[in-house]
C-alpha cells in the first residue's frame, strides 16, 4: 500500500528513561559513544560494562548522526546513541543538527524494527540547549519525520522538561 506511515502516538513519562519499557531507547551521548554523565551515564550503568565494550567497535559518532546497539542489561531492546549539538547560542547550525538527532534515530529505529522509541531531551543538560527550543524541536520533528515507529515517548527528568514539552505538544 503505498503512502507514508501514520505518524506516531507521542506520550509524555516522568523519571528515569533506563526504566522504560519501550524497544529502544535513545542515550544523549558525545561523540566518542565512550560515555560519560547524565542520561549517558544512566544507561551505561543500567547496561553494563558490555555497552561500552560494544560502543569501543563504533568508532564515535559525528554529532546530528545517531547508531544503534543492544541494550545489554536494559529493558529495552535497543540504545540508540545520538550526539546532540553543544549550544553556542543558536546560531551556529544548533537547530538543524538537534532536529537530526531526532530524524536519524527514527531512521535507526525503524532499520532494527523497533516500534515504541524513548527520547530524553537531547542536548538539554550538559550541552546547554535551553529547554523551550529544544522540546518544540523534538516534537515538531518526530511529528514531521515519516517512520513505522507508532510511540514515541518523551522522557522528562525534571519539571522544567515536563512542562515545556506539555507546552511543544500543544502547538
Ligand atoms: N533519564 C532521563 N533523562 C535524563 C536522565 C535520565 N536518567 N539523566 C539526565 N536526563 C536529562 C537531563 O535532565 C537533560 O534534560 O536528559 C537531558 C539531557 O541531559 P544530558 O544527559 O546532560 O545530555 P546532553 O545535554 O545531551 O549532554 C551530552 O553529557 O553526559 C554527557 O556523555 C554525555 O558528553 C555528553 C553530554
Amino acid at each position: 500500500m503505498s503512502g507514508d506511515p501514520p505518524s506516531p502516538r507521542l506520550e509524555l513519562a516522568v523519571g528515569d528513561i533506563t526504566s522504560e519499557q519501550v524497544d529502544a531507547i535513545v542515550n544523549a551521548a558525545n561523540e566518542t559513544l565512550l560515555g560519560g554523565g547524565g542520561v549517558d551515564g544512566a544507561i551505561h550503568r543500567a547496561a553494563g560494562p558490555d555497552l561500552l565494550a560494544h560502543c569501543r567497535t563504533l568508532g564515535g559518532c559525528p554529532t546530528g548522526q545517531a547508531k544503534v546497539t543492544p541494550g545489554f542489561g536494559l529493558a529495552a531492546r535497543w540504545v540508540i546513541h545520538t550526539v546532540g549539538p553543544i549550544w553556542h547560542g543558536g546560531d551556529q547550525g544548533e537547530p538543524e543538527l538537534l532536529a537530526s538527532c531526532y530524524q536519524q534515530s527514527l531512521a535507526r529505529a525503524d532499520e532494527v524494527g523497533a516500534r515504541s522509541v524513548a527520547f530524553p531531551a537531547i542536548s538539554t543538560g550538559v550541552y546547554g540547549y535551553p529547554m523551550a527550543p529544544a522540546t518544540q524541536i523534538a516534537v515538531n520533528t518526530v511529528r514531521s519525520t515519516p517512520t513505522h515507529v507508532d510511540l514515541v515517548r518523551f522522557a522528562c527528568f525534571n519539571d522544567e522538561a515536563l512542562s515545556a514539552y506539555r507546552t511543544a505538544l500543544a502547538d
